[in-house]
């Protein structure tokens, strides 16, 4: 074999060889999985590729295993998919010549031979194939030269690029993405392409651009993928927000920074201490609010007041527009966004036990997320500056270590509920109740009273008396 698979895959390939060839079918395998095999990475499945009928094939190939396992298939599109050992999952599809409609996403598939299929893919990288022929086994078939490219780092699409993107738009995407992940620099014309060509983006579904915008984001620098978005004008379409970001304004001579690329660093940072998928959402919206609330104050230079507070009500009309879920994922992402300076704050002046509670109560099961968003937000280029930042956070970290240690704040609730207050004075849900529960969990916190159920009580009544409410049991 060109390619260094593991005795199970072998096992899988030999398999697949043998029914191929009592079926007579020319067979390779194609696509991510040799491309990640020539680069070292880990694969998780194989794409097949015959000329001629694929569901036939992978019936065979069914055949060849015990337990014997279920052929899932689509018969409009000669596809069809088994998963083997565990897990392993194999795609079949015949080969084809392939021509989209230009407003559509339908293609007229033809039958084709192994380089019409080849010619029909989206890069050269992505279109090397090995042999599972018996004359040939294991042979690397590379009409394109991608193994040149895989060396030289570089996305080029097999066909004149515009054809390529023309077939399937989100293909622009695609190269932004594989750029991403591997590393990788997209050829000047299949960049100069995908600048001509980005209005076409718009017949793409949403939910197939998101998942590439989680592919980019969930790389090790997602900072390239965002950035050549933005080069290229595709973010304009797909996420203009963030392009509202751009750009260092001057007035008086004072600036302030390029709040795009203060982001761009803010994500890689992130991404250098945390894979969580919702952090990094985080970190590219924790400034989302700034274009907002820019102000330029006399005296002062430029202000961005409130913009934790706008950005995050602006969390759910992102979510929704780029079809991300609306469920705890986007509660938790919006309150980063809203508590994201609140560390920072306390590095300022003397920290008050009071302060670092409150900061525990609000950040509650996600302090420590917070805490690596408020890291990764230092981007100066001054080290003393970052040095500074830094140790003042071991300080805030350590103190709420303290203060956790002893008021166990982070899942702490207070020990009179709504409910209780409902039921005690005979009203129904309305403002009072609101407003005495806040008051008990603030005067606890600011360390007015002690956290027990007498002192919470005897406060209630007090409080309570604002309202002109007694007791009724
Ligand atoms: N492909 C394509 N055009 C697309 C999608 C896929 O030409 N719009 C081809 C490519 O040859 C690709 C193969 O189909 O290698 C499999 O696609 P997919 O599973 O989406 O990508 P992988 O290359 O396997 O990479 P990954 O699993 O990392 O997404």
């Amino acid at each position: 074999m060109d390619i260094k698979c593991s005795e199970k895959e072998l096992f899988i390939f030999n398999k697949i060889a043998r029914a191929a060839e009592s079926l007579g079918l020319e067979t390779y395998l194609i696509g991510g999985f040799v491309r990640d095999k020539l680069l070292g990475r880990e694969t998780k499945d194989a794409d097949i590729v015959c000329v001629g009928d694929a569901i036939a094939l992978a019936t065979e190939v069914a055949g060849h295993f015990l337990p014997r396992p279920t052929v899932s298939y689509f018969k409009n599109f000669g596809t069809a998919h088994i998963r083997v050992d565990d897990g392993f999952d194999i795609e079949f599809v015949g080969a084809r010549k392939e021509s989209y409609h230009y407003h559509s996403r339908n293609p007229d598939v033809v039958p084709g031979t192994l380089e019409d299929d080849q010619l029909r893919r989206d890069f050269s990288i992505n279109a090397l194939a090995i042999s599972l022929n018996i004359k040939d086994y294991g042979r690397l078939i590379d009409p394109f030269n991608g193994r040149e490219d895989l060396s030289a780092k570089m996305i080029r699409t097999p066909l004149d690029p515009l054809q390529t993107f023309s077939d399937d738009p989100l293909r622009m995407m695609r190269a932004i993405r594989f750029a991403t992940q591997l590393d990788f620099s997209i050829h000047p014309v299949t960049l100069q392409a995908i600048k001509q060509d980005i209005n076409r983006i718009k017949i793409i579904s949403q939910e197939r651009i998101t998942d590439e915008l989680n592919k980019i984001l969930a790389a090790p620098k997602p900072s390239i993928g965002f950035d050549l978005l933005y080069q290229c004008g595709l973010l304009h379409i797909i996420f203009p927000q963030m392009v509202d970001l751009e750009g260092a304004e001057y007035k008086d001579g004072v600036g302030h920074k390029d709040n795009f690329y203060h982001t761009l660093q803010v994500v890689d940072n992130l991404a250098a201490r945390s894979e969580d998928i919702w952090l990094r959402w985080a970190a590219v919206l924790h400034d989302i609010g700034k274009p907002a609330t820019k102000r330029f104050e006399e005296g002062h230079g430029w202000t961005f007041h409130g913009h934790e507070v706008v950005g995050g009500r602006m969390v759910p009309g992102i979510f929704a527009r780029l079809k991300l879920p609306l469920n705890e994922k986007m509660r938790f992402v919006r309150k980063m966004v809203e508590l994201h300076l609140r560390p920072i704050s306390l590095t300022k002046e003397n920290i008050t036990d009071s302060a670092i509670r409150r900061l525990l109560y609000d950040a509650g099961g996600d302090y420590e997320s917070l805490m690596q968003l408020c890291e990764a937000d230092i981007t100066s280029k001054n080290k003393w500056k970052v040095k500074r930042f830094l140790d003042n956070f071991r300080m805030v970290r350590q103190r709420c270590a303290e203060v956790e240690e002893n008021d166990r704040i982070r899942n702490w609730q207070p020990p009179i509920t709504g409910e209780m207050i409902m039921q005690t004075f005979g009203i129904k849900p309305s403002r009072p109740v609101g407003e005495i529960k806040n008051a008990i969990r603030d005067a606890i916190l600011d360390g007015h009273i002690p956290n027990t159920y007498d002192a919470a009580y005897a406060f209630m009544l007090e409080k309570a008396k604002e309202f002109k409410l007694e007791p009724v049991i």
